[in-house]
Parts: C-alpha cells; sequence; structure tokens
C-alpha cells in the first residue's frame, strides 16, 4: 500500500533528526557530494560563502517537510524561476541536488536506512521535480 504524504514527511523528518544527531551540520557534506555529481555547479557556487549555502540548504530542508510552498504561486516555482533567470542554473542540477542532501543522510544513518526510507525520499524528490520541471516548461 503506498504511504501516506503525512507518512513520507513523517519518515523524512525522522531520518534528518537521527542525521543530525550522527554528523550535526551537513552543509559541507551535502555540497562536497553536489559539486563532485554535477561538476557545472561548482563555479555557480563553489565560491559562495557559508551562510549563504547553509541558508540554501535550510530552504531545500523545509520543502522535503512541507507541502505549503508547493503548487503554482508557489515558493518552490518562485526560486526556480529565479535560479534559471538570475544565477545561470540548469535545471538538471535540481535532482542532483536533492540527491546530494538524500545521499548524505543514507550515509550518516548506516543500518537505519532501509526500504522505508528510501521510498519516502524518493516519492518526496519526486514530487519537488514536479514543480521543478513544470516552472522550467513554462519558463522555455
Ligand atoms: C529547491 C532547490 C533550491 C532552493 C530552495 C534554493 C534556494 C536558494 C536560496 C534561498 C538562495 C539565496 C540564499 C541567500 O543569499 O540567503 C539561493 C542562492 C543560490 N542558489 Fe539555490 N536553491 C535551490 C537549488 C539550487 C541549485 C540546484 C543550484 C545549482 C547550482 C543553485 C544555485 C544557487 C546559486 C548560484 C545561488 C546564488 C549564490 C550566491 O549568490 O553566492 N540553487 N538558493
Amino acid at each position: 500500500m503506498p504511504s501516506s504524504n503525512e507518512h513520507i514527511i513523517n519518515t523524512i523528518s525522522d531520518s534528518l533528526e537521527q542525521c543530525a544527531e550522527a554528523v550535526g551540520d551537513i552543509t559541507a557534506p551535502v555540497y562536497n557530494r553536489f559539486f563532485a555529481q554535477c561538476g557545472d555547479a561548482e563555479p555557480l557556487m563553489g565560491h559562495s560563502d557559508e551562510g549563504m549555502k547553509g541558508r540554501m540548504l535550510a530552504q531545500v530542508i523545509e520543502l522535503l517537510l512541507t507541502d505549503e510552498h508547493l503548487g503554482n504561486d508557489g515558493y518552490l516555482r518562485w526560486e526556480v524561476d529565479n535560479h534559471l533567470l538570475a544565477y545561470g542554473v540548469d535545471v538538471g542540477m535540481y535532482p542532483a541536488f536533492f540527491e546530494a542532501v538524500r545521499d548524505t543522510v543514507k550515509d550518516s544513518l548506516g543500518t537505519a536506512w532501509g526500504v522505508a526510507q528510501a521510498d519516502a525520499w524518493s516519492t518526496r524528490i519526486k514530487l519537488l521535480l514536479q514543480d521543478v520541471y513544470t516552472q522550467a516548461e513554462a519558463q522555455a
């Protein structure tokens, strides 16, 4: 039976908490992983200061934990519009960033990461990417 959205968000929230207990601040490992996966992203933000990187990651974590910013007039679509137009971001960088967050959490959980966590993260990332791709198409 597919999990409810609430259950998915709770699973993600729990895994983020476990990750924070295990490794603390994940900003550096997330961006290291992101740049390793997505070489074109590093020139865009490799020199951004740590505060900026932390704020961007905090927004992404918020998007993982609430539906409040999704949909037609939501923050996510506005932010994607801005990123593609003003920062030279490519739409293909979004899955790489979300996956860098997921894989950092996954690694920190070790054997506590299982099918439930994998399913929850994969479903949530797909949902966020729907808004990302819809906005990119609207702009094209
Ligand atoms: C849903 C995903 C994302 C969200 C919510 C998000 C959010 C943000 C926010 C809030 C800022 C401004 C931070 C501040 O100055 O306070 C920012 C800046 C920026 N983001 Fe993102 N971002 C996302 C994905 C990406 C991706 C995939 C890239 C690809 C490289 C990217 C590249 C940048 C760049 C280049 C800046 C400006 C950096 C600077 O001025 O130093 N973002 N982002």
